[in-house]
C-alpha cells in the first residue's frame, strides 16, 4: 500500500469515528480488510483507497470503518465499576422522585455483555432500588454488534469470561452450545446504533454513563469532546465509567475522579471548574 493510500484510509476511518490509526497499522489494515477485498473482488489496499475516493462509495466506507472497529468485551469486565454501581444505584434511587425512571447508558457497548451485566447488577440489588424503574440503552458504531447486543446469546466462551456461575444460571438459558439472556433481563436494555462523535442530546439525559475502553482509540480533542459533552447529560450526583486505560486528567475539567475510586468520573462543581 503507498502512504497516500494509508493516509487516505486513515483519514477517512478518523473522519467517520475518531479512530486514530498510527502509521504502525498498515498491517492491521491489510488483516482486517482482507476479507472484504476478496469478497468485493478489489486487487488491494490501493485499489481500495481508490474505490473509497470514488462518489457513491458510502456504504462502502461504513464497512471499511466497522471492519477497523475493534469489538473486545467481557461480562463484568474489570469488576470494580460494577461493585461500585451496586453502591451506587440505592443511593441514586432513594434520592430520586417516585416514578423517576433511572436511565443508563452503555455508550460503546460492542456485543452487548456491558448492557447486560449493568442489568444483571440491577436485577440482583431488588428491592434495594427502592421500586425505581431502570433503562438501560447501548449504543455502538458497528451494526454487527449491535445484532449480536440484540440477540442477547452468547456463547460457552463468552460466558466463562467475567461471569460467575450462580448468575449465569439465573439469568440465562442453555440453548444447545449457547447462552440466551432471559426474557425479563433482556427486556430491561434497548440497543440502537451511535456514533460517539455525534450530538448525544437526542438520546436525552442519563443518571450513569459507561464509556468504557472506546476513547483509547480516539485522539486528545476527540476524547476532550467526547467527555465534555458526556458531562453535560449528567445530573450533579451522576456518573462516568471509563475503561482501566482511560482518564479525564488532562482532557476536560467537567468531569473529576470520584475519590478513592478507579475509573469513576463526577461532574465537577461549577466553582471547580475554570473551563
Ligand atoms: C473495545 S469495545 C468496548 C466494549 C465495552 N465498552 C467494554 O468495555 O467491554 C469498543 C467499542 O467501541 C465502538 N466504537 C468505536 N468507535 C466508536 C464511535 N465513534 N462511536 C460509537 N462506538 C464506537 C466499537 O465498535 C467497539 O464495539
Amino acid at each position: 500500500m503507498t502512504p497516500d493510500s494509508f493516509n487516505y484510509l486513515a483519514g477517512l476511518v478518523k473522519q467517520r469515528s475518531g479512530i486514530v490509526l498510527t502509521a504502525d497499522k498498515g498491517y492491521m489494515l491489510e488483516t482486517r480488510l482482507a476479507p472484504m477485498l476478496r469478497r468485493d473482488g478489489i486487487a488491494g489496499l490501493d485499489a481500495l483507497a481508490l474505490r473509497l475516493r470514488a462518489p457513491g462509495s458510502t456504504a462502502l466506507a461504513a464497512e471499511v470503518v466497522e471492519a477497523l472497529t475493534t469489538n473486545e468485551s467481557s461480562f463484568f469486565r474489570d469488576g470494580k465499576p460494577f461493585e461500585h454501581l451496586k453502591k451506587l444505584l440505592p443511593k441514586l434511587a432513594a434520592a430520586r422522585p417516585a416514578g423517576h425512571v433511572i436511565r443508563i447508558w452503555s455508550a460503546a457497548c460492542s456485543s452487548g455483555q456491558e448492557a447486560y451485566s449493568i442489568a444483571m447488577t440491577v436485577a440482583e440489588l431488588g428491592t434495594a432500588m427502592a421500586g425505581k424503574r431502570v433503562e438501560i440503552l447501548g449504543t455502538d458504531l458497528s451494526r454487527e454488534m449491535l445484532d449480536r447486543a440484540q440477540q442477547a446469546v452468547f456463547t460457552q466462551f463468552e460466558v466463562q469470561r467475567g461471569l460467575p456461575v450462580q448468575m449465569l444460571v439465573r439469568h440465562f438459558i442453555q440453548d444447545g452450545t449457547r447462552w440466551r439472556v432471559k426474557p425479563e433481563l433482556r427486556a430491561m436494555a434497548r440497543f440502537q446504533p451511535f456514533n460517539l462523535l455525534d450530538d448525544p442530546r437526542s438520546l436525552g439525559r442519563f443518571d450513569i454513563v459507561f464509556c468504557r475502553n472506546v476513547l483509547i482509540y480516539f485522539d486528545a480533542p476527540t476524547k476532550s469532546r467526547v467527555l465534555a459533552t458526556l458531562a453535560g447529560l449528567l445530573p450533579p450526583d451522576g456518573v462516568v465509567y471509563l475503561g482501566g486505560a482511560e482518564t479525564v486528567l488532562g482532557l476536560t475539567e467537567r468531569l473529576v475522579p470520584a475519590a478513592g475510586e478507579r475509573g469513576v468520573y463526577e461532574p465537577a462543581r461549577p466553582a471547580a471548574r475554570s473551563a
